[in-house]
């Protein structure tokens, strides 16, 4: 972990890929609200070969992260403090991802609040644009009228097909959510969305 650092990105026009040592040649994913961080540890550690890009506008729970990823000497990863919506929507190229992760972010579950939701119509198209062809978005939650919400939103889009055998590979990791739901008897669901044009 030599140089490394968390990077706290406040500028919402500067692209990403000039602010980090982003590797071209590399599958990257990005793990988006991705809290503490134990999805992202595990998922860096098991591909090596890969580049993981940790996103949070926690500085707090990007620290706990950096810290995990440091004991565990990882190199292939990079944390950012960023806000989501910018990080989407403003500070990434086309087709720059093979993977991205939405696992259990907040439910916002009042109507008042609903517009914080991260998943919503405008980030649909961002979503698209960001993957790669072919690229995977995976979605998880255990709140029902929010993956009522997202899989309608992304079923009106049509501009997605589903695959989930393309999870196979992690469907053993668990984040820190989900294993906290889990305990709690809730059942997080995972679907896994193809960049089909
Ligand atoms: C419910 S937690 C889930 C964390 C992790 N993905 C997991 O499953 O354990 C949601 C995370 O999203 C982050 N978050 C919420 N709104 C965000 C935003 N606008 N930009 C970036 N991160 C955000 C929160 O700080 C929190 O760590």
């Amino acid at each position: 972990m030599e140089n490394k650092k968390i990077n706290i990105l406040t500028d919402k026009y500067a692209l990403l890929d000039t602010l980090i040592d982003w590797p071209a040649d590399k599958i990257t994913e990005l793990d988006l609200g991705c809290g503490k961080g134990s999805f992202s540890t595990q998922l860096a550690l098991r591909y090596p070969e890969r580049f993981i890009l940790s996103a949070d506008i926690m500085i707090g729970r990007c620290r706990k992260l950096f810290k995990r990823n440091e004991r565990e000497g990882i190199e292939n990863s990079e944390v950012l403090r960023v806000e989501a919506r910018h990080l989407i929507g403003c500070m990434m190229k086309d087709n720059s991802l093979d993977r991205l992760h939405v696992l259990c972010p907040d439910p916002w579950p009042k109507d008042r609040h609903s517009h914080n939701r991260l998943i919503c119509s405008n980030i649909v198209t961002h979503i698209h644009r960001i993957l790669k062809p072919g690229g995977v978005f995976h979605f998880a939650t255990d709140d029902e009228p929010y993956w009522e919400i997202a899989t309608n939103l992304f079923a009106k889009a049509n501009i997605f097909t589903v695959d989930n055998s393309r999870l196979d590979d992690i469907k053993d990791i668990k984040t820190d959510f989900e294993k906290r739901w889990n305990e709690q008897g809730k059942e997080v669901h995972h679907i896994a969305y193809i960049k089909a044009k």
